[in-house]
């Protein structure tokens, strides 16, 4: 490459001498130093102009967001700021940005301001460095199952069936919304759609995930899944992209032990390949908090979260337990939460796993062995006959960040399952045949990627840490 990148510019400069280089305008100071970034990295490369000698109509040109090339002498800064800097000898503008209509000045700009000009915010610090962590994270995480021997899988996005049986589907349809063939009922007829039956995105890859498992031993899947749950929240998207490991021969204990080895892994990885972009997420963080109430404010700082993490086992709780601590919390008992916890039985809010995360045990949790009735039907029933071999994990700030569990693999306890919810079991007839033939324990988790990220780079949204968010009444670009 004629053009070397800024990271490998100012990692290794005693290899360079006289460099061309090209990126954009981040800023322009005093009509003499230009800050450019080529995004390769977070530090800038600060050019200096002999405005003297320079031509005024180029100078005009080079304004905030415009590209440009540069070339120049390399050399030992005298300035404040950056250790080297280039002395330029010409400057070519490759693509202007009108300074009266480009829409990412040098000035702090609302996360709000930046999603409505999500195709160009990335030019900006924040974003930047969030979608280099974003793509280190996916790197460490194939690395994580490649080394470990599991098998990368590509499940199919279109599907006839409900994995997680909560009706939160989008449709894939080609018929005609204004005029759908019905059938003698009157009702749609599916028959002759596409596919010859309805069919939707999929909520999650696990059950062919579960096929693979039971020929391959481990695998895992990483793809995108789309959910139609209205929730206008800051943790959830309708499209989001998951990891799904599935094992053959592994009971919850081992599926837990894995996803706890797992998130650290990919944590530490970035805490080691990441480190300048980190840095300035745990500044930003650091000032976000500052601007909150004292007794909203975060115990600790971005990186001190991250190595809290990784450093402690993860704690493990029971959800009866986790229910008798709820139960006698504090703000139980005064009435503070908006869901009050009464009984056994009841779904956790995510107010009730903060609790559990951020005031009382102050670590990662574990919860495991959940009420049946608010668990998906894969779940392997326990002896009580009322809990399932589930496991959520509950991360500080984000709430839930894994949901897996041991499945179900006796044929008659599925089946029985399968008929007490009501559930199509013809749809699943490929599903039970893993029971029919070589059925072995097995277990598996899904990771929300997007929740992994939001809480390895400190942002308090999950849209600003996909490109392109998907959520309710907003599918721009
Ligand atoms: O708990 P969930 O629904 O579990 C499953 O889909 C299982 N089939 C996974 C498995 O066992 N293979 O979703 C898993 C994770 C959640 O813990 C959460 O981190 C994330 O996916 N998630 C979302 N992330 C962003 N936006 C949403 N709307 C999400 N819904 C779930
Ligand atoms: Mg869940």
């Amino acid at each position: 490459m004629k053009y070397p990148q800024l990271a490998e510019l100012l990692n290794q400069p005693q290899k360079h001498n006289t460099v061309v280089v090209r990126g954009w305008v981040r800023t322009f100071r005093a009509n003499r130093f230009i800050a450019l970034n080529d995004g390769s990295t977070i530090e800038n490369l600060q050019c200096v102009v002999d405005f003297e000698k320079a031509d005024e109509n180029l100078l005009k040109k080079i304004n905030t967001g415009a590209a440009i090339e540069i070339s120049g002498k390399l050399v030992k800064s005298m300035g404040k700021g950056q250790s080297l800097e280039v002395l330029v000898d010409s400057i070519t503008i490759l693509g202007e940005a009108d300074p009266d209509i480009y829409p990412i000045q040098p000035k702090k700009h609302s996360f709000e301001f930046l999603r409505e000009k999500a195709h160009l915010r990335v030019r900006t610090v924040t974003i930047s460095a969030v979608m280099r962590i974003r793509s280190a994270l996916s790197f460490a995480i194939h690395q994580f199952f490649q080394e470990k021997g599991f098998y990368y899988i590509h499940t199919p996005i279109i599907t006839g069936s409900d994995a997680e049986g909560a009706g939160e589907m989008f449709r894939v349809s080609v018929l005609d919304p204004k005029k759908p063939p019905t059938g003698p009922d009157g009702r749609v007829d599916f028959k002759q759609d596409f596919f010859g039956k309805e069919t939707n995105l999929t909520v999650s890859g696990q059950l062919e995930a579960e096929t693979y498992a039971q020929g391959l031993g481990n695998v895992y899947t990483f793809g995108p899944t789309f959910r139609a749950e209205n929730s206008n929240t800051s943790r959830h998207l309708a499209e989001f992209w998951m990891i799904e490991p599935e094992m053959a021969f592994y009971e919850l204990e081992d599926n837990m032990a894995l996803a706890e080895e797992f998130i650290k892994f990919t944590l530490d990885y970035i805490l080691k390949n990441c480190d300048k972009d980190l840095a300035f997420l745990n500044h930003r963080f650091a000032d976000e908090e500052k601007s909150k109430p004292q007794n909203q404010r975060s115990a600790m700082g971005l990186v001190e979260k991250i190595k809290f993490v990784i450093e402690n086992k993860f704690k493990r709780v029971s959800y009866t337990e986790a229910i008798d601590i709820l139960k006698n919390s504090k703000p139980n008992k005064k009435k503070k939460f908006d869901y009050l916890i009464e009984e056994w039985g009841t779904d956790l809010q995510s107010e009730h796993e903060r609790y559990l995360v951020e005031k009382h045990f102050k670590a990662p949790v574990i919860l495991f062995d959940y009420p049946a009735k608010i668990k998906a039907f894969y779940m392997r029933m326990n002896e009580d006959q009322k809990t399932v071999r589930a496991m959520d994990i509950l991360f500080p700030g984000i709430g839930e960040i894994v949901g897996g569990s041991q499945r179900e693999e006796r044929l008659d306890v599925l089946e029985k399952r399968i008929e007490e919810l009501g559930i199509d079991a013809e749809e699943l007839w490929w599903y039970l045949d893993l029971r029919r033939y070589g059925s072995v324990p097995h277990s598996g988790f899904g990771l929300g990627f997007e929740r992994l990220v939001l809480f390895a780079t400190g942002m308090s949204n999950i849209r600003d840490v996909i490109p392109f968010p998907r959520t309710p009444q907003n599918a721009t670009f």
